[in-house]
């Protein structure tokens, strides 16, 4: 069986526009979802801003009710055995407060280990455990307000690891971490991955999908555009080269030019210690490099290079270049 198992899943969220004549208005944030995680699996979701991550996420944690489909964890139904369902999972949302920075590490576990009705004999042998875990033993006795972003971020996955749930769901776990803290964030994820648990994992970072994830759903505009794995995705973009050139500064009529010549399958731009870097992806590889430049009418332009597709070029490609 599957640990978890969405079916045709949407999510419209109503809101209303204007001060005095008030509109009501839909949003689709969700059209049509369907996948399945299988037990023991990390499964990511990747997608642009609005394409309806962390709205599939909350609806799985069971903090928004469907509009329609069906979601079942561990063969629960996420609205009608929601309880149930809030004792196998636990959750943590990105940038999300909720610690007590004056008290210590093992004082917030401790605390939120009451709060969720841990028996207090076992957590006083889990919280040890779970701060070894996250590496955060020996730091256990300071207090959050001293730790570093990445440290909090850890203990947040200690709390929500306090009733051992066996699913896991984590929104964009490393923003706001710094390269270093990031790095530890992804260790963490592999000790979890370790000791079984079934995760969720959504994250802007391709390479981080790549590296950690068994298989991954891009979603764009609420709806599934690929569900591999890294590898199979990154076979989409296998026959192509990327060119990336370093301008300094670039029209946006002369990007869709650009994109716009039959030899060019996808083009993307990435902001680079202030320059504008352009991705082209091109079955013609190094040869296409005397025609774009051709087609950039002798504009300055700053290193040149030609390389192999990663996953993030398959990204591109799957939702047309917005990254
Ligand atoms: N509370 C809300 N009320 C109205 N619309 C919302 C609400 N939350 C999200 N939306 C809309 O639903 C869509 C999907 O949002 P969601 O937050 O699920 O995207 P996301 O993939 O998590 O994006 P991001 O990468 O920016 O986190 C967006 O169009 C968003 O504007
Ligand atoms: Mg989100």
């Amino acid at each position: 069986m599957n640990t978890i198992e969405v079916k045709n899943l949407k999510r419209i969220y109503r809101t209303t526009t204007g001060v005095i004549r008030r509109k009501h208005k839909d949003v689709v944030a969700v059209e049509d979802i369907s996948f399945d995680i299988k037990e023991g699996e990390l499964f990511g979701l990747l997608g642009p801003n609005g394409a309806g991550k962390t709205t599939s996420v909350k609806v799985l944690a069971t903090l928004l009710i469907p509009d329609a489909g069906e979601v079942r964890v561990k063969g629960l139904d996420i609205v009608k055995d929601a309880n149930e369902v809030r004792k196998q999972i636990g959750f943590i949302f990105g940038g999300e407060r909720g610690l007590y920075w004056r008290l210590s590490g093992i004082d917030n576990l401790r605390y939120f280990a009451s709060l969720y009705h841990v028996d207090p004999d076992l957590s006083k042998k889990r919280i040890p455990e779970l701060l070894e875990l996250v590496g955060l033993e020996g730091r256990g006795d300071e207090r959050v307000q001293g730790y570093s972003r990445g440290m909090k971020q850890r203990l947040h996955v200690a709390r929500t690891l306090l009733h051992d749930p066996d699913i896991l769901f984590l929104d964009e776990p490393t923003i706001g971490l710094d390269p270093v803290g990031a790095r530890e964030f992804r260790e963490v994820i592999r000790n979890l991955q370790s000791e079984k648990k079934t995760i969720l994992l959504t994250t802007h970072y391709m390479f981080e999908a790549d590296s950690l994830c068994d298989r991954v759903a891009v979603i764009d505009k609420g709806l599934i555009v690929a569900l591999d794995t890294p590898s199979a995705l990154k076979k989409h973009v296998r026959d192509l080269s990327v060119v990336e050139i370093e301008t300094f500064g670039i029209a946006p009529q002369k990007v869709d030019e650009i994109r716009a010549l039959p030899f060019v399958d996808a083009l993307s731009t990435r902001e680079q210690d202030q320059r504008q870097v352009l991705l082209v992806q091109t079955e013609r590889g190094a040869e296409a490099v005397p025609d774009l430049m051709s087609a950039l009418d002798g504009m300055r332009v700053g290193r040149v290079t030609v390389r192999e597709p990663t996953l993030e070029d398959a990204y591109v490609r799957l939702v047309g270049g917005k990254v």
